[in-house]
Parts: structure tokens; C-alpha cells; sequence
């Protein structure tokens, strides 16, 4: 098969986690007999450093004219005091609405072999498992009218969050299909009780709730979900949940398994689908070689699984993270006091190396 792919690596820690991912899709693409294009291209702070602009025409272009695309991380402090559209961030928003990636699918995986890097005790945590599904193109994010206006000391700021039905819709849409092949539980969580768009929000998923008789359906505040996410993690499969509130959400879930790090994201809906680490490009520890690269290594699971539907791939990739982990693999972020700790190339190596052995077992149980 053709495996077409942008890779972004971004800014901070974006080069050295992509880097791992893609040693990792290369092995798949070797191993399982596909044939990998690869095309890389600026986003975020180095590309407004490059061209002026955090999402050039030539990525736009790339990213369009390929299957996936891999996205490290965006954000710089360099760019802190620059207006919106000069920001790193703003690459990476347009980008998603350039690929009408609308649903935004974030797994939160307890991995036994982490039990110790979770906060939270061993028997709350174990278990769990929870797909949060966010809704990526509307809300506070895009809602217009937006801005900061007046005179200095009595300025006033502007921010909209607007939803429509038929965008309430399709997301809710993914989240019961998505339900349907899992423990078929689904949360919305909104915040009806104040305001309009979560009211809409209820009613438009209670009514495609009708649709899908064989996924139980319940709703939560944003404000109790928070607390029920952290005093009982198991009891959650399928959440969804507007732009900003998942956005909120999936880092406390990433938190609640261990690390952010972990976390990996699909975002789907459009032609091309967009792949990345929930974490950011964390600029603090960049450039050391000690970021963990399993966010986008899963990531690339998840782009196997959707885009592909290489799903035999995909669960090798995964199989690979659970076996380093359980090998006691650990980057720092996972590793406890006085543990050792792996880099960020060793730690994508070891999983390169399982793609490669599974990938030769796989090939001669097949002939
Ligand atoms: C995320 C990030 C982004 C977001 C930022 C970098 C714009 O926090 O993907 O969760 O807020 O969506
Ligand atoms: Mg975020």
C-alpha cells in the first residue's frame, strides 16, 4: 500500500519526537511491505522565523496533497508578545480547519507497567481507558466576533463560542459510532445549566442519541466531570465535548495515566487527517534529547488505524510502547527518583526494534 505523509516537525521538542515516530512508520512501512512517501515541511515558529507566516502556502500545499500528516508540536516563547495571527499557534488552528479536521479523538490509556507515575493510587487508575473526543473546529476557538479594543487601563476583550446543529451534529456523530465499537458508554459534557451553546449542544445529542439505541448516553457538567475524571477514571469510555472544554479535559486525562507525554491525537473528519502529540512543544527541555517520544509514536498508531486502516500495524506499534514499557524503558517524565532514564532515541529505538522483530514474525508465519 501507498503510504503518503507530511511530516511537521514544529517547534521545541517537535523535531526530536517526529524524528522517533517516523524511524518507527519507516520500519512499519519496510517491515509490512508498504510503500512509504515522506514529505517535510515548516509549521509554527520555524516557519514564521522561515517565512514570515506560521502555515505557509508550500505546507497547506503538501499537507493537501498527501493521506496524513504528522505534526510534532507548535509554540515558541520567542513569539509570546506577537499578535494571534503571528503566533505559532495560529499555524497549527488554520491547518486544522485548512484539513477540516472537525473531530478530534484522544485516547487515555492506563498502562500497568506506569502504575507508579500516575498521581492517583493504583486502584483508582487501573483500568482505565477513555477516548475523548473533542469537538476542533468551533467554539471559542473560531467564534466571531473576537478582540482586544479600547484605550489602555479600560480595554475590553472579545471572545464568541458559537455552535451550530449540524456541527453539533457530525461530531456526535463520530463520538456514538466511535462508542459503538467500544464499551458502546458515552458522556457529553457541556455546561448547560449556563450557558446556550451547551444547551444546544444536550439537545442536538440527545436527539441523535435515537439513532444509536445500542450506546447508553449520559450527560455531565464540565465542572463534575473534571472531579469524576480524577475520583474515578474507570468509570469513564466515550467522552465528548466541545473545543475547549476537551481541550481542558485531555491534559487533565494525560495526568490522570501518568503524563502528558503518553497522550497521542487523531484529528479526522476531513480528506487528510492530522496526527499529533496531545503534549506541547514543551521549550523548556528542548534540544536535550530527554523528551518522550511515545505521544507521537502512538500518534502514529492512530494514523495507521485511521487513515490506513492498517490496523494489524497499528496494534503492533502499540504492542511495541506496552513491551518497552514493560521492558522498563523510561524517559524522565516517567522515571521515579533514582530510576534510570532513557533518551529520546533510545526510547524510539527500542520500539523500532519490536516493529522490526514482530514485523519478521508476522512475514514468516505468513508464508
Ligand atoms: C492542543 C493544544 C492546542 C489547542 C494549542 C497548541 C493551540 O493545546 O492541541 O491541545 O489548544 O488546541
Ligand atoms: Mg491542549
Amino acid at each position: 500500500m501507498q503510504l503518503r505523509v507530511t511530516s511537521l516537525p514544529g517547534d521545541g521538542i517537535g523535531p526530536e519526537v517526529i524524528s522517533q515516530a517516523i524511524c518507527v512508520l519507516e520500519e512499519v512501512a519496510a517491515g509490512f511491505g508498504h510503500d512509504l512517501e515522506l514529505d517535510e515541511k515548516e509549521i509554527g515558529g520555524v516557519a514564521l522565523a522561515k517565512f514570515g507566516n506560521p502555515l505557509p502556502d508550500s505546507t497547506i500545499q503538501a499537507c493537501l496533497a498527501s493521506q496524513a500528516v504528522l505534526l510534532g508540536a507548535v509554540g515558541s516563547p520567542a513569539f509570546d508578545h506577537k499578535p494571534r495571527e503571528l503566533r505559532p499557534e495560529a499555524g497549527l488552528l488554520r491547518l486544522r480547519q485548512e484539513l477540516g479536521a472537525f473531530a478530534n479523538l484522544r485516547p487515555a490509556v492506563f498502562y500497568p507497567a506506569l502504575a507508579a507515575c500516575s498521581p492517583l493510587r493504583e486502584e483508582i487508575v487501573k483500568g482505565t481507558d477513555i477516548l475523548i473526543v473533542r469537538e476542533l473546529l468551533g467554539g471559542l476557538y473560531f467564534g466571531q466576533p473576537r478582540s482586544i479594543a479600547g484605550e489602555p487601563g479600560a480595554r475590553q476583550a472579545i471572545n464568541t463560542m458559537s455552535y451550530g446543529e449540524p456541527e453539533i451534529e457530525r461530531i456526535a456523530r463520530v463520538a456514538f459510532q466511535l462508542a459503538q465499537t467500544r464499551r458502546r458508554r458515552l458522556l457529553s459534557v457541556d455546561k448547560s445549566n449556563v450557558l446556550e451553546c451547551s444547551r444546544l449542544w444536550r439537545e442536538v445529542v440527545t436527539r441523535l442519541a435515537r439513532d444509536f439505541p445500542d450506546v447508553q448516553l449520559s450527560h455531565m457538567y464540565v465542572d463534575s466531570a473534571a472531579m469524576a475524571l480524577v475520583l474515578k477514571p474507570v468509570g469513564f469510555d466515550v467522552i465528548l465535548t466541545e473545543n475547549m472544554f476537551g481541550d481542558v479535559l485531555s491534559d487533565q486525562a494525560g495526568g490522570i495515566v501518568g503524563s502528558l507525554g503518553l497522550l497521542a491525537s487523531a484529528s479526522i473528519g476531513g480528506p487528510v487527517g492530522l496526527y499529533e502529540p496531545v503534549h506541547g512543544s514543551a521549550p523548556d527541555i528542548a534540544g536535550q534529547g530527554i523528551a518522550n517520544p511515545l505521544g507521537a509514536i502512538l500518534s502514529v498508531a492512530l494514523m495507521l488505524r485511521h487513515t490506513f486502516h492498517l490496523l494489524k500495524e497499528a496494534e503492533c506499534v502499540e504492542a511495541g510502547v506496552i513491551s518497552t514499557l514493560m521492558g522498563g524503558f523510561r524517559t524522565r517524565d516517567l522515571a521515579r527518583p533514582g530510576e534510570r532514564t532513557v533518551s529520546t532515541e533510545e526510547m524510539g529505538a527500542q520500539i523500532t526494534e519490536f516493529v522490526r522483530l514482530a514485523a519478521i514474525a508476522n512475514n514468516q508465519a505468513a508464508s
